[in-house]
């Protein structure tokens, strides 16, 4: 079976984790500084936080924002469960904006609509590493006084009008989840518009005490409760040999998608609708497909394996009471399958999966 993800193992990573281990010190500390800068300077924004996941950045982004209980976050339901629960731990209220059928990401329109008095934030995901409409999204919250958060756990090393992701929204997540581009394990980071942000954020992610203080910092005053969602060193020594390679795995998950966007034809199968604005980093490869079971088994059965990877989170009965009418998350979330588009894909690989779709 052709897998859907695959987790990239760098040759020799277990001696560098080894040695972290003989250095004696596992916890936050020089690797993880590292890693944060090198990933900084990667992204081109000196304000990244490195944190142990996009939840906790997607977390520290709305704090930042200042949504707090009876706030209301304008989001989309067609992303991971992370994206939208931690709104809800908040106690805010998600109010769901209806998406492009043709890329199953936010749509703007609807999303300016459900604007009220109460909104906060506009929530918004890079669907499958394929850009949203960055721009618009920032006009509107501009308008309305409004911070953007981008969830970007799909879209390392995609680009919108010439940046890379995470030099745009007011705040952007990225995740190093075990079968993403680029995986700590666990781990993740917030890119910040601001430098004041980014500071502050260093500082809630180690319960506000801030670790670069000189001597004895157990006796400084702690002027903000923070959390616990630093990285340690072990999971930041595994980024740090990741980001050799990540240029490489990246252009293969682009690679791999033109190649798709070119030679999948079959009138039976909608393909994603692409933007000249951007370009995708297409960690999953989606199509649109009607009886999306038969088609599923049909990959199978060809051993290609493909997955709906989310499930609309309005559907979860604890969202119950934010239900709305959504008919093109409707026709989307439906006929959704996602198929294989990683850096594992062989160029036998890539023409089997395109000679069985176009055959279906
Ligand atoms: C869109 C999206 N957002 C957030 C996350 C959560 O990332 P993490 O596991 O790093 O918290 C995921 C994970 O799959 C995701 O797909």
């Amino acid at each position: 079976m052709i897998p859907l993800f695959k987790v990239h193992y760098p040759k020799g990573i277990g001696k560098k984790i080894e040695k972290v281990f003989s250095q004696g010190f596992i916890g936050e500390g020089r690797y993880s500084r590292l890693f944060e800068k090198k990933f900084s300077e990667y992204i081109g924004n000196p304000n990244c936080v490195l944190l142990n996941s996009c939840t906790s950045a997607i977390s520290l982004a709305l704090l930042l924002c200042g949504v707090q209980a009876e706030d209301e976050v304008i989001s989309s339901p067609m992303t991971c469960m992370a994206t939208n629960e931690p709104a809800y731990n908040i106690g805010a209220k998600l109010v769901w904006s209806d998406i492009d059928p043709e890329t199953g990401n936010i749509d703007p329109e609807d999303a300016e609509r459900k604007i009220t008095r109460k909104t906060k934030a506009i929530l918004a995901v890079h669907w499958a590493g394929q850009p949203f409409d960055i721009s618009r999204i920032i006009r509107i919250a501009k308008k309305h006084s409004l911070k953007v958060i981008e969830d970007a756990a799909h879209a390392l090393d995609a680009t919108y009008k010439g940046k890379k992701i995470g030099n745009h929204g007011d705040f952007v997540c990225f995740s190093f989840q075990a079968v993403k581009h680029l995986t700590t394990v666990d781990g993740g980071a917030l890119a910040c518009k601001e430098k004041k942000d980014s500071q502050r954020a260093r500082l809630l992610r180690w319960f506000g005490i801030d670790r670069e203080t000189k001597g004895n910092k157990w006796s400084y005053d702690i002027k903000e409760c923070g959390y616990k969602f630093h990285m340690n060193n072990i999971n930041a020594v595994i980024g740090l040999e990741q980001m050799k390679h990540i240029r490489n795995i990246t252009s293969c998950h682009k690679y791999n998608s033109a190649y798709y966007d070119r030679n999948i034809t079959n009138p039976k199968i909608k393909k994603i609708r692409r933007s000249k604005d951007s370009q995708t980093s297409s960690w999953i490869y989606s199509l649109l497909v009607d009886n999306r079971d038969k088609f599923k088994k049909y990959l199978a059965d060809n051993g290609i394996a493909s997955d709906m990877v989310h499930v609309r989170n309005d559907k979860y009965s604890v969202f119950k009471k934010f239900r709305a009418d959504l008919p093109n998350l409707d026709y989307f979330s439906s006929r959704l399958i996602n198929i294989p588009s990683g850096w594992w894909l062989s160029k036998k690989d890539l023409a089997k999966i395109v000679k069985v779709i176009n055959n279906y």
